[in-house]
């Protein structure tokens, strides 16, 4: 509780100082010069935490590894801490986090499973027996596991990679659905019942997103490409791949069946957040599809409940990888995007737009008043439905031609050219 046994403050290095566990979770962003640019960590923020706590320590200290970071960080840490040592022992733990935003308080009060890495060495197993008494007063000990550093470095690139691939693979089924005239939800309730595999995380998307999966995946396909593991590499980076295919599919969708030129429409964007019930746009798959809907020239009015003008703005305008640096360290964008303008709700978005996009599954996108939206669309008026939320059936009845990611096409854009 605040004030009793919970208290923040800016003054680093007097608690690290007087702590006996400090656990580190700094950013560690995709590095975007030098050796490994686009693909490995960049370790400046760890680096610059493991120096601080070198320079500032009198007494034995646990240093927990939070951040995600790629295989053999901790040995890196402990060079940096040993070497400075001044007669201190560390002990350097590696504690993933696999909460997931929107769901973080009950993933952390009832995770799946906690795991803590280690040296297997008396002192390493003692640090990891600390940690493990700490989580102990809320996690039934079946749910904590211990292993050694490297392993449990490995295991949260691992489980990331395993939960993306889920997504690229009904994405992809999702193209295949499209032209045969299967229903990709039907296909993945199917799959997904054989108790070996699983229901979860099998929803067709415009792609996922968010601030850790392609991320861990460019580490793990860098880790790979270091240990000569080329086609281990390739099989990974193939999940990315399948990702950007499936965003570029979205895009050229939307054109080739707007008679292929949305130059000067205005299409309302239905959603910016990676994904509902955060105001996160880190990778978010909408920033991709809207630049590649400002190359053809479109105009875009921007909805979302959580997202800031301001943000959306940024965005469009930053480059790659920089988003995880700290907010002063990113470019500047002191002029927006001209083709693009926010609005403070759906019906302002889609008022006099060719089509709407749906970016983000927000719950309020399934009880909007699509007659009321129809009427004030432009003719023919379409529905980009990137997230499967709509109801197809009753915006087909209202008039509008509705595309929905993997389900049967409408007889519209069956005629179309083919999206590649
Ligand atoms: C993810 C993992 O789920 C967490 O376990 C992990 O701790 C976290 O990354 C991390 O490394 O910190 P998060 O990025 O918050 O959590 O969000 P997810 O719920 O995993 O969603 C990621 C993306 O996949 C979103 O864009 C979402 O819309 C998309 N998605 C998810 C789909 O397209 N289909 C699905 O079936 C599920």
């Amino acid at each position: 509780m605040q004030g009793k046994d919970l208290f923040f403050s800016t003054d680093i290095e007097k608690h690290v100082s007087e702590a006996d566990i400090i656990f580190v979770s700094v950013n560690t962003p995709t590095k975007t010069r030098g050796l490994g640019a686009g693909k490995a960590a960049d370790l400046t923020y760890w680096e610059s935490a493991a120096r601080m706590i070198a320079d500032v320590s009198k007494s034995n200290k646990i240093v927990v590894e939070k951040s995600t970071v790629p295989v053999k960080t901790a040995e890196a840490i402990e060079r940096i801490l040993t070497h400075n040592s001044k007669g201190i022992k560390y002990q350097i733990l590696s504690n993933p986090e696999f909460l997931a935003e929107g769901t973080a308080i009950q993933d952390l009060f009832k995770p799946d499973r906690v795991l803590i890495g280690g040296r297997e060495t008396p002192d390493g197993l003692k640090a990891i027996q600390a940690l493990k008494d700490v989580y102990a007063h809320w996690v039934p000990e079946d749910r904590i596991i211990t292993t050694n550093l490297w392993s449990a470095e490995l295991s949260k690139l691992a489980a990331n990679a395993f939960l993306a691939q889920r997504i690229s693979s009904v994405n992809a089924m999702s193209a295949l659905c499209e032209a045969t005239g299967a229903d990709v939800s039907q296909v993945s309730h199917a799959v997904g019942k054989d108790s070996r595999i699983g229901p979860k995380f099998l929803n067709a998307s415009v792609g996922f997103g968010g601030s850790c999966f392609q991320k861990d995946i460019l580490n793990l396909v860098y880790i790979c490409e270091c240990n000569g593991l080329a086609e281990v590499a390739n099989y990974w980076k193939q999940v990315i791949k399948v990702n950007d295919y499936q965003k570029n599919r979205f895009v050229n969708r939307v054109v080739s069946s707007m008679f292929n030129t949305v130059a000067g429409k205005k299409i309302g964007i239905m959603g910016f957040a990676f994904k509902k019930d955060t105001g996160d746009t880190r990778e978010t798959p909408a920033m991709d599809v809207c630049k590649g809907l400002l190359g053809d020239k479109a105009r875009l009015s921007i909805y979302d409940p959580q997202v800031t003008a301001d943000q959306i703005q940024r965005d469009l305008t930053m480059n790659k990888f920089d988003w995880d640096h700290p907010i002063h360290l990113q470019p500047m964008s002191p002029t927006g995007v001209k083709q693009v303008s926010i609005a403070w709700d759906a019906y302002e978005a889609s008022k006099d737009a060719h089509a709407l996009c749906i970016l983000t599954e927000w719950d309020e996108f399934k009880t909007l008043d699509y007659r009321r939206i129809f009427d004030n669309m432009q003719k023919p008026a379409f529905v980009f439905d990137g997230r499967n939320v709509v109801n197809v059936e009753m915006l087909r009845d209202i008039g509008f031609i509705v595309y929905s990611i993997g389900k049967p096409l409408d007889p519209w854009l069956k005629n179309m050219p083919a999206v590649a």
